[in-house]
């Protein structure tokens, strides 16, 4: 009987730890590789599916008060000195302003 616990718990766990759910199965892969995807994707996706990160597109000013935000309003772990700027530059450097889809920026398609 216990180990039908056990087993319960390590099947219920991760389900529970995502609230949407799709966060499920994911690999480090979806992000973009690069300096800081371990660590963004493993401190990130605890709570959430990645793809509330890929659909952002931020200067690295608002991925840094996102960090605050996320810590205040949603009980992540504070991420301060380097962990902090190694996970913010690698946020802005692949979903920064900049790289926003042409049709974001487009002053005639908003
Ligand atoms: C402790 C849990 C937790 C952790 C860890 C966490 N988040 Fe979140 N995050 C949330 C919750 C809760 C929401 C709101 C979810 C929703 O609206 O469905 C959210 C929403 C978001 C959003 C969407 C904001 C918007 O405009 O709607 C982004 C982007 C985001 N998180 C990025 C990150 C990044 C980047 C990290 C890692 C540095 C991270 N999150 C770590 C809990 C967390």
């Amino acid at each position: 009987m216990r180990w039908l616990m056990l087993m319960l718990c390590v099947w219920a766990g991760p389900a529970l730890a995502q609230p949407g759910g799709s966060a499920v199965g994911e690999e480090p892969s979806v992000l973009p590789d690069g300096e800081g995807r371990d660590e963004v994707f493993y401190g990130c996706t605890a709570c959430h599916s990645s793809a509330l990160i890929r659909r952002s597109r931020m200067s690295r000013t608002a991925w840094d008060g996102l960090m605050d935000w996320m810590v205040e309003k949603h009980g992540m772990a504070p991420l301060e000195g380097e962990d902090r700027r190694l996970v913010v530059d690698y946020l802005a450097r692949h979903f920064g302003a900049a790289a926003a889809p042409a049709r974001a920026r487009s002053p005639f398609l908003n």
